[in-house]
């Protein structure tokens, strides 16, 4: 099983193999970035240059209505197939920070849930920034954080008590950005239920890599970003997901002049668009929509389900040379063993994850420079995005881990940290 031959067995016989030569892979470099930015899909540029050429470039503001106009919802109904959810509950946008706000704000001042705002400590920051924004705005009681005794994975238990002393609006990230812990959402969903609350799901980290059922997990709302596994370039537009039930009960807290029910009567009063397209605020980004088309395409194309099975092989493959090879070298599995309880990528630690990290990405002569990322203070996440990733890439990278250790090539490097990284 540890042999370059088997890994290289392996992607002959991966039925999704193929998709490797949809995307740009720039020599010499392994890529299991986990997952801040997506590779870039080789549609995408001949895309994009019939949007600045033809469409900007010729067609000036006529472009509005022959293509402009139709985009957000062309891309929406992309994402609503992913997720299976009706295009009707989908708005398409900004970034996830600024969804989140919108949806959160919405939900607390429907007052069909408990007013309390709860998230916990393996949400991504912004998350929890932002639900304190609305806390101070809208003036209600402090937010719940939830503290575990890890922040690797969630305490289920603590997590359901808070909501049922703290029934209100509860944010958390599907899969988690540190661990790739990821919760039982059906379940949690039906305890909120039974608890006067919601769930908002931030799906940044599952979306494209895990196979995501809204309807049949009972999920009512979630927002999540299309940079990562959805490869749709940087800062690429986030998406807002209500449901059907809930969204005639909300009002945006940003009234703009694309979420009017008639924008271009440019009447004096604002008058919000029915459903889910008040959530639209103003012009939308034109360039990043084009370009995200690429990706959601070649997604739906792979389909999630088998996306998820392929994650899944490649993460069980992983996790077994890193027992094997690496935890004998000081290394340790911060990610759940079990499949089903993670994501998309696998969290290590390791007391010299820094210099480990800087020898990866500053490869000594005759070796592949590897991106993964460094997470302070102690931790490496290997991502795997199962449209690309080999299972010859995960053997090389396993490799040289063990190399980079075994022979102390760490001590080269300065051990100090930059403040950014
Ligand atoms: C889970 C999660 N939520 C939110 C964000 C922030 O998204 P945005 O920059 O689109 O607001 C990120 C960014 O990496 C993320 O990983």
């Amino acid at each position: 099983m540890n042999t370059l031959e088997f890994a290289q067995q392996c992607d002959q016989q991966d039925e999704l193999a193929t998709f490797y030569d949809r995307f740009h892979h720039p020599k010499d470099l392994i890529y299991l970035d986990g997952n801040s930015l997506g590779k870039q899909p080789l549609a995408v540029k001949a895309i994009i240059d019939q949007v600045i050429t033809e469409q900007w470039g010729d067609r000036l503001i006529r472009s509005w209505n022959e293509h402009w106009l139709k985009l957000p919802q062309q891309i929406g109904d992309q994402i609503a197939q992913l997720l299976k959810v009706n295009t009707s509950e989908i708005n398409v946008g900004e970034s996830t920070s600024v969804n989140l706000y919108k949806l959160a704000h919405a939900l607390v001042r429907s007052r069909r849930f408990g007013n309390q705002l709860i998230t916990d400590s393996l949400n991504f920051p912004t998350d929890n920034y932002i639900l304190e924004g609305i806390q101070s705005q809208l003036n209600l009681k402090a937010i719940i954080t939830i503290q575990y005794p890890s922040d690797l994975e969630a305490d289920l238990e603590v997590l359901k008590e808070n909501i049922a002393r703290n029934p209100g609006v509860i944010c958390l990230s599907l899969v988690s950005y540190k661990s790739a812990y990821r919760y039982p959402m059906k379940m949690l969903n039906d305890f909120a239920k039974e608890h006067q609350s919601i769930i908002i799901w931030d799906l940044s980290h599952s979306v494209g890599a895990v196979d995501l059922e809204l309807k049949a997990s009972y999920t009512l709302a979630a927002v999540g970003c299309t940079y990562k596994y959805l490869n749709g370039g940087p800062g690429a537009p986030a998406f807002l997901y209500i449901d059907q039930s809930l969204v005639s009960a909300l009002e945006t807290p940003i009234q703009g002049w694309f979420g009017h029910s008639q924008p271009f009567d440019f009447s004096a009063d604002y008058v919000a668009a029915k459903g889910v397209a008040q959530f639209k605020a103003g012009t939308p980004q034109i360039l990043s929509l084009a370009s995200l088309k690429a990706g959601l395409s070649i997604t739906l194309e792979a389909s999630t389900k088998r996306l998820q099975v392929k994650s899944q092989q490649l993460s069980t493959y992983l996790l077994s040379l890193i027992e094997t090879e690496l935890t004998p070298l000081g290394f340790r599995l911060e990610s759940p063993r079990d499949a089903n309880q993670r994501g998309s990528h696998l969290t290590l630690s390791h007391e010299e994850s820094w210099r480990i990290c800087q020898c990866l990405q500053h490869p000594k002569p005759n070796r592949p420079t590897i991106i993964v990322d460094f997470r302070p203070d102690r931790f490496l996440r290997i991502g795997i995005t199962p449209l690309y990733t080999r299972f010859e890439d995960l053997w090389r990278t396993a490799e040289r881990l063990k190399e980079i250790v075994s022979t102390e090539e760490y001590l080269n490097h300065d051990g100090t940290k930059p403040v950014v990284t």
